[in-house]
């Protein structure tokens, strides 16, 4: 395996790691690699473990689904049940088609945005992540900001050309480039959390939201990471603006593969076979990730999400304590939390690059030979599990003074 991983960021090269974390098993918020060391994981699958690892009713619903068979290739109650529930907390969602991973489901947000307005190019924000599409990776965060990769080799020049990138929260250079060229779709993550967490400064989304509505550009929220996190309907319940796609993903499959699209019932009606739009998948809806991402999201209710609010609190305190007067931002939304290792938080791309990353390094080794599982890049957020409690907490944050103090002094 290239690195020895099957994704390029668990390798932990950037931290000076010569070998990643081997998992033996998880236990609620605890991961146990294969030498028998316990860590408190803050990384948990990088999302969809908003319950923590093996919860009993994720794992009774995955074992009962594989009873009665792993995959049909044709529709199950379980699909629909699943739709009606995320129909149910997105009020911007009224039909959504099910893939397996986020790249697909933004891939497919993109041809379907294409197909809608007539139009080839699209927007992207500096320092945002949507998987691993030709035509998204420009300038893209997580495990391509990791490796101080700006573009991908083999990506064609024509696929190049039909991005536009423009920096997070700057409203000059967005207004700019919307005079310039109509775009089919404006992608952005409502909350970006794949350069760590740079939430849009004030007024940023809404004029997202405006531009695209006047331009005729859809407005595609990726909500790989926010969605069914942040609050029970994604960043834009949290933000209160509306998508006219959501791609959404990790969460919807509680720890199994499945993501999603979704829109208007006008707009989904164009995907095949209602309409002319082709996407498709052996293993879409997949009746175990289905039972995972329904057990996942029935145990997420106002209390719960009200707790995860809570307990993000409390580390994200910890860790400002932790550091003291030290030049770290700690940045956090429900759910996600992030320690920049600059004075100030960042706002874009550029801004989140230049924090001390040696530094963060330094930091993210130490706390892993104290026993915790931070994610092993400056660009990535600190993922919050409802399997977090205060013990989890406090040990993190003791771990953390020390490695503050080994990483900056
Ligand atoms: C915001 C966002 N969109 C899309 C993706 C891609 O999802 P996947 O890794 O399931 O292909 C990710 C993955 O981290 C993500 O964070």
């Amino acid at each position: 395996m290239p690195g020895g991983v099957n994704s390029p960021v668990r390798a932990m090269r950037s931290i000076g790691r010569d070998h990643p974390i081997f998992v033996e098993r998880g236990e609620g918020f605890e991961l146990i690699d294969v030498d028998g060391h316990r860590y408190v994981d803050w990384v948990c699958s990088w999302g969809p473990l908003i319950l923590g690892h093996a919860h009993p009713d994720v794992v009774e619903a995955v074992a009962g689904a594989a009873q009665r068979g792993t995959s049909y290739g044709a529709p199950t109650e379980g699909e629909v049940e699943l739709a009606a529930e995320v129909c149910n907390r997105f009020e911007s969602v009224e039909m959504i088609r099910m893939t397996s991973s986020g790249t697909e489901a933004a891939m497919s947000a993109v041809r379907l945005a294409r197909a809608a307005t007539g139009r080839d190019s699209v927007l992207k924000f500096a320092g945002a992540y949507h998987g691993h599409v030709d035509g998204l990776l420009a300038e893209a965060g997580s495990g391509l900001a990791t490796a101080g990769i700006p573009a991908s080799p083999g990506v064609t020049a024509a696929q190049a050309a039909d991005t536009t990138v423009v920096p997070w929260n700057d409203f000059e250079a967005f207004e700019a480039a919307l005079a310039e060229r109509e775009f089919a779709a404006i992608l952005a993550e409502p909350l970006p959390a794949n350069m760590g967490l740079v939430p849009p400064g004030a007024g940023f989304l809404e004029r997202v939201r405006e531009l695209a509505t006047e331009t005729g550009a859809l407005l595609v929220l990726d909500e790989v990471i926010s969605g069914f996190r942040v609050a029970r309907g994604g960043a834009q319940e949290l933000l209160g603006v509306r998508a006219d796609v959501t791609v959404m993903g990790k969460v919807i499959g509680g720890g199994l593969p499945a993501a999603a699209y979704g829109g208007s019932r006008a707009l989904m009606q164009r995907i095949a076979p209602a309409g002319d739009v082709y996407q498709a998948g052996t293993l879409s809806g997949n009746p175990l990730a289905v039972a995972a991402g329904l057990a996942t999201l029935q145990n997420l209710d106002a209390p719960a999400y009200n707790r995860l609010g809570a307990l993000t609190e409390r580390l994200a305190t910890g860790l400002r304590d932790a550091a003291g007067d030290r030049p770290v931002s700690v940045v956090s939304v429900p759910g996600l939390v992030t320690p920049f290792f600059a004075p100030e938080p960042p706002r874009d791309f550029a801004e989140a690059s230049a924090c001390d990353l040696d530094a963060y390094g330094r930091f993210a080794c130490a706390m892993l030979d104290l026993g915790i599982y931070p994610p092993p890049s400056q660009f990535e957020a600190w993922f919050v599990s409802l399997a977090h409690d205060e013990a989890a907490i406090e040990r993190t944050c003791d771990a953390a003074a020390e490695a503050f103090a080994e990483a900056l002094g």
